[in-house]
């Protein structure tokens, strides 16, 4: 039996309390402990001490609760039967409680010598996150349409999806990411038939996307009220699945278009690979093919022409899902299936998670159903992570959000806030710097709260440098990057004996609790645990700066506080990496 404490997942750091000869089975209080496996709960952290305190509730004895009156005295044995080692300094018995006293130096030691020899992949090899190495997560997000706006929700998407796939990576999985174009419906068709009609070569070259935009706008104000339009858009569509070869290389031209054009915009302004795959034609046929082979004849209901499954279960068509219009075109979960076949083929994924809002959560729910019911074991181990809406997102330019704008937006009213605090002057690029600046605090505004509630965005408040604001964050760690560039990064840690204040211990402590905050975000999905270790971290370096100067200290405690900072900036970037930011060094 372990004591756990937060130093646990360090080896070396365990307490071993087994082989009590006279004590068979120790109950504690259990008080919010992260550990609920462990018989022994902790009772809380001293925290400034960096100590551990754990309070004995009651002592069992051969099945027995042992008296009350006794538990004094029988704590006290407990106590000492403890064996402490190089790390627990101390066991101490006080009444209904059981200190622990750690080994301060040795905690500074282990942690920077770690966190200095290997600064990107600390806590990455904790034994708590072995059991998720090595298996294969397929993450598809962002997912704009073709032609339709890039709305919040398309950004939502891409910034959540981004850290999923980069937590995924960071615990060890093998990560593929998909940005799924998967358009071909009615709207397709709509603008193919508004491409016929008004569409534009040169324009086309020059600004596809918002070109594109212009044609499907102006096509869906004539379907309005004009019927022709509406057949031509329909008879596009059908043309398209009929594969005739007009309707196929307009589609052809122009996925290729928004396609490059895409990849244009994330890759400058998100500097991270996203995958572009959109099915080529004929996987489409086979695999639609096989949705319909592939789902059992019991399975198929025609109904008033079209093509049902039903998902009741009493088979009472209560629920289901058209996999086919009745002029034989497909829907949405019917090309869903389809992608969904071809991905797992493709690359053999051992998870695969969809990020979207949550008005298509019924629509996951029913494709995993379908999965599933066509027998492929998978389909439970494929995820919707679904995120409230986001109000008020619009830009000097008006409410249409293409991805630059908002990138754009972001840096110039960051460029503007530097221009007015005057910290700009030093940049060597200061464009660069508000756009990084201006990225993390829209990342941050949307990853404070659960992914599934909506909320209202404001550009003021996600821009403050106060507060918990992803500017905080980037200042947090310009200032320690600007520490350490004036005073020395040294690459050995010398005498570490200055590290063991409580402040100093503090960080420590925190830093060790990376592992189980990757854990638990790797494993719930949602960016807030990394949001608030993170801020935490910053604020306990926030009151270092103050209380543990460099300037004017001794060379071997300056030396050890820059170590200590150090160790911090490390952690904090690559916290800041996963939550897909780029730190700043000046700002
Ligand atoms: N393009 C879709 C939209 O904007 C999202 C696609 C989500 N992914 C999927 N496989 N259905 O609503």
């Amino acid at each position: 039996m372990y004591v756990p404490c937060a130093l646990d997942r360090m080896q070396s750091f365990r307490i071993d309390v087994a082989n009590l000869p006279s004590i068979a089975e120790i109950h504690l209080r259990d008080e919010g402990s992260r550990c609920q496996e462990f018989k022994l709960y902790l009772a809380g952290q001293a925290k400034s001490m960096g100590d551990l305190r754990v309070s004995v509730n009651s002592l069992v004895q051969n099945g027995a609760v042992l008296p009350h009156e006794d538990l004094q005295r029988n704590t006290e044995t407990l106590a000492k039967q403890i064996k402490h080692n190089s790390v627990v300094e101390d066991v101490i018995a006080a009444p209904g409680m059981i200190y622990f006293r750690l080994n301060k130096l040795m905690l500074a030691q282990k942690v920077l010598k770690q966190l200095r020899s290997e600064p990107d992949t600390f806590g990455l090899k904790s034994e708590l996150l072995t059991h998720l190495h090595g298996s294969r997560t397929l993450v598809e997000f962002s997912s704009p349409n073709v032609a339709k706006k890039f709305h919040a929700g398309h950004l939502r998407s891409t910034f959540i999806g981004n850290f999923i796939a980069n937590v995924k990576k960071a615990v060890g999985k093998e990560v593929i990411r998909v940005n799924y174009l998967g358009d071909w419906g009615m709207q397709f068709g709509l603008l193919g038939a508004g491409f016929e009609r008004f569409g534009c070569q040169q324009k086309l070259r020059d600004q596809a996307l918002q070109h594109l935009f212009e044609v499907y706008v102006q096509v869906n104000r004539e379907a309005e009220h004009d019927d022709n339009v509406r057949v031509a858009a329909a008879d596009f569509f059908r043309r398209l699945e009929q594969k005739e070869h007009l309707a196929l290389s307009l589609w052809k031209q122009l996925m290729e278009i928004t396609v490059k054009e895409y990849k244009r915009i994330y890759d400058a302004s998100f500097h991270y690979i996203v995958v572009l795959s959109h099915m080529s034609v004929s996987a489409h046929w086979l695999m639609t093919e096989r949705v319909c082979a592939g789902l059992d004849c019991d399975w198929l209901i025609f109904r008033k022409g079209t093509t049902v499954v039903d998902l009741s279960d009493a088979g009472d068509l209560s629920s289901y899902a058209t996999l086919a219009r009745s002029d034989g075109t497909s829907l949405y979960i019917t090309r869903d299936i389809a992608a969904a076949l071809d991905r797992h083929q493709r690359f053999g994924f051992d998870e695969m998670i969809y990020v979207t809002d949550k008005s298509q959560s019924v629509h996951f729910q029913q494709l995993f159903h379908i999965l599933s019911a066509m027998g492929h074991q998978w389909a439970n181990r494929c995820v919707h992570v679904a995120f409230g809406r986001v109000q008020g997102m619009s830009t000097r330019r008006g409410d249409v959000i293409f991805l630059e704008d908002v990138l754009d937006e972001a840096r110039s009213r960051m460029l503007n806030n530097m221009r007015e605090s005057r910290t700009s002057k030093a940049l060597e690029d200061p464009e660069e710097t508000a756009e990084r600046i201006g990225i993390s605090a829209v990342v941050i505004q949307d990853f404070k709260g659960p992914l599934i509630s909506d909320y209202r965005f404001e550009w003021d408040t996600a821009l403050q440098a106060q507060g918990d604001t992803g500017v905080f964050l980037q200042y947090t760690h310009a200032r320690l990057s600007s520490l350490l560039n004036r005073f020395g990064d040294e690459m050995m840690c010398g005498d570490l004996s200055p590290l063991t204040d409580n402040r100093s211990v503090s960080i420590l402590q925190h830093l060790l609790r990376y592992d189980e905050i990757l854990l638990q975000s790797a494993t719930d999905l949602q960016p807030r645990h990394l949001v608030n270790f993170l801020m935490t971290l910053c604020h306990l370096v926030s009151s270092a700066h103050r209380e543990l100067p460099v300037k004017g200290s001794s060379l071997e405690v300056a030396q050890a506080r820059l170590c200590l900072f150090s160790a911090a900036r490390s952690l904090l970037a690559n916290g800041m990496r996963i939550l897909g930011i780029t730190p700043v060094d000046k700002m």
